[in-house]
Parts: structure tokens; sequence; C-alpha cells
């Protein structure tokens, strides 16, 4: 038996096997809330052990792409407990992927009471969709002013808790891909002069708190995030290898302190193995790799003890019965013209035009 159809335990996180459904925004929630559409599509991919969601915002703010799901309302929280007891009667455990866009972003994708805002006030370049005047490039973000980011502190902590509420067994915080906790983490995007900016631990400063201030409400054995060390989405532009490796040493072993259950790698081609291997030495808790894997590197990370678990993104989408589809050999389908290259900049758009599958 492949060690991927195995039960997992460590910690206290106990799942019927060891594969992850990614987090794939689908931009199918009208008027921001959980639909019966979202609760089959997730209750017929529970093959999976843990489900992560689509990005979903904490705030209006964090919105960023159009229909994306939030939980800051009641109406949001009601509308995700029926996802979260599909999947739990289907066997499988659920982590809500909390994902703040922050500059990438439109004006017109967020509520008329809300303006896209960033570390600083640089725009990213590139194209984002919008519902009422199709591509449109990124609006100038806001730059958050100190009692701005006291806020969103507690936006953070509310939306985990409102997670909570809804039957999640925990939440991812989506640190990578380009949005607000990358745009932080990157001195070129990160132009602030206060103690958010500047070296890697104040520019580390706002994750860290932000995963403090959630463990203290819903307890860090709750808590998941994600990373892409050296990601270009989002128009991240690069700013050297060693200082990434800094960077993500310090800030995983913060998370080690804190005690959270994972780190989710979402790695591509680019990234060096090297800063793999020190995230891994420095967080004795789960890692989970992603991307570009099939069922035989994915055993085979395993079976190296290169990560706990691994994670499958575009294989879920095309296939809701993946994970009986490996388990049998039988042929995937793909997205075929649809996959969507996640290396290549301004790329992030396509991922809310994706209506296509089912
Ligand atoms: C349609 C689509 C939407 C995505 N949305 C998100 C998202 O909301 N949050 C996130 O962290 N990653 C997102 N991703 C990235 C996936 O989680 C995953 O990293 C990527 O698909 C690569 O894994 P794969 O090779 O197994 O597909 C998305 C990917 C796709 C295809």
């Amino acid at each position: 038996m492949k060690k991927l159809f195995t039960p997992f335990e460590k910690g206290t996180l106990k799942l019927k096997n060891h594969l992850v459904m990614a987090p794939m925004t689908r931009s199918r929630a009208i008027g921001n809330l959980p639909n019966e559409m979202m609760v089959s599509y997730y209750s017929q991919r529970t093959g999976a052990g843990l489900i992560i969601t689509e990005g979903t915002a904490p705030s209006p703010e964090g919105l960023g792409y159009p229909r994306v799901p939030g939980i800051y309302s009641q109406s949001q929280v009601e509308g995700w407990k029926l996802v979260t007891d599909a999947v739990h009667k289907n066997g499988s455990k659920i982590f809500l992927q909390l994902m703040h866009t922050g500059r990438i972003s439109h004006l017109s994708n967020l509520p008329s009471e809300s303006k896209p805002v960033g570390a600083s006030d640089i725009r990213a370049s590139g194209e984002i969709f919008t519902d009422d005047h199709g591509m449109q490039p990124y609006s100038v973000p806001e730059a958050l002013a100190l009692e701005d980011i006291t806020k969103l502190i507690e936006n953070f902590v509310r939306a985990s808790k409102n997670a909570i509420r809804a039957g999640f067994d925990g939440v991812e915080i989506h640190a990578a891909s380009g949005y607000l906790f990358e745009q932080f983490l990157n001195p070129n995007v990160n132009t602030r002069d206060d103690q958010y900016g500047g070296s890697i631990i104040n520019r580390s400063r706002l994750i860290v708190d932000i995963v403090k201030a959630i463990a203290d409400a819903i307890g860090p054995e709750k808590i998941g995030i994600r990373f892409s060390p050296l990601s270009r989405m989002g128009d991240q532009k690069p700013y050297g290898e060693s200082e990434v490796n800094q960077t993500y040493t310090y800030l995983s072993s913060e998370m080690n302190q804190i005690g959270i259950a994972y780190i989710h790698l979402s790695t591509n081609p680019d990234i060096p193995e090297k800063t793999y291997r020190i995230i891994r030495a420095v967080f004795d808790h789960t890692i989970i790799y992603c991307n570009g894997l099939n069922a035989d590197s994915a055993e085979k990370v395993l079976q190296n003890n290169e990560a706990d678990l691994v994670a499958f993104g575009r294989g879920f989408l095309a296939n809701p019965d993946f994970v009986n589809r490996l388990k049998k050999n039988i042929p995937l389908d793909d997205l075929g013209d649809n996959i969507i290259c996640i290396s290549k900049e301004s790329d992030n758009s396509k991922y809310s035009r994706d209506n296509k599958t089912e």
C-alpha cells in the first residue's frame, strides 16, 4: 500500500490519508457568500484527508477578485457551515484559507466603502479581471497606517473565530503568491520606515503578530500557513536568495515556537532545494508540499521524508474523484487549454476567470 493512502497522524492533526486538496480560488461565491454549488464542489472532493478551501477574505478590503467568499459576516458563517458539515460527514478535515490580496486588487472588485491596501502605495504591474470592466490595471493601494494594522490583526482574529464557529478544523494563513503578507516581506514592495519595514524581522512582523494573535484566540494547533519563497506572482521582484533564505528561516522558527500545525509550501521550479531544507530543519511540525506533483513523485516525497503531507491542486479541480483514480490507476482528466501556469507574472487573474470545470 502506498504511503499516500495510509492514515496520517502528527501532533493533533489526524487524517484518513496523506493527500491534501490545495486551495483554489473559484470565484463562484456570488455576493461573497458560500453557496450550494460550493457545498457540492467540496463534498465531491472528500477523497482528500484534508481540504484547504479557496482563498477567503477576512474583511471586505481583502477580497481582491470578483466573487471571492468572505468570513466576516454571519451569513457567510452560515453558508460555510453547510460546507464543513458535508466535508466532515465524508470523514475529511477542512481548513479555511484566509487570503488578503492586498494590492492585487481592483477598486471595482471591492464593496463601495472599501479600498485596496498594501504595505506601501506601490501599484503592481499587470492586470486583474473585474466583472464590471473586464481586465483592468491593478489599483494603486493605500499604504496601511499603524492603526490600520491594528485593525487588520483584529479582523484576522475575528475571521479565525468565525471560521471555528462555521465548523472548520482550522485556518490557513495565505502568506504566499504575492498577496498582502508577501507584499510586506518583499523589500521592493515594502518601503515602510516603521516597525513593519526595513529589516527581515520588521518585514516579517505582520505575519508573526497575526499568527500569535490568532493562536491566542483559537489555539496554535488550528493554524497552518502557506509560503512560496521566491515566487514572482503578483509582480514580486526578486530580492536575493540569501535574504530569502534568512527570511524563511526566521519565519519558520517563529512559527515553530508558536507551535502551529503546519507550513504549506507552494513550490515552483525556480525555488532552490536549499530553501526547503532550511524550512524542514527549523520547523518540527507538519510540512505540506504542493505544486506539480503526480502520484509517483508525491509518494517519493513522502517516502524520502521531504514532507509529511502532499497537496494537489489542478488534479482535484479536474477530477472530483481524484483519490479514487490515483488508487485504481484510472487516467486523469486534465484542464486542457485551461491549465494555469502559476509561475508566470500577472497570471493571478486567470484563477478568477476559470469557471470551466466541476
Ligand atoms: C484555479 C486555481 C486557483 C488557485 N487559487 C489559489 C488560492 O486561492 N490560494 C492559493 O494558495 N493557491 C491557489 N492556487 C494554487 C494551487 O493551490 C496550487 O499551488 C497550484 O495549482 C499548483 O499545484 P498543482 O500543480 O497540484 O495544480 C490556485 C490554483 C488554481 C489552478
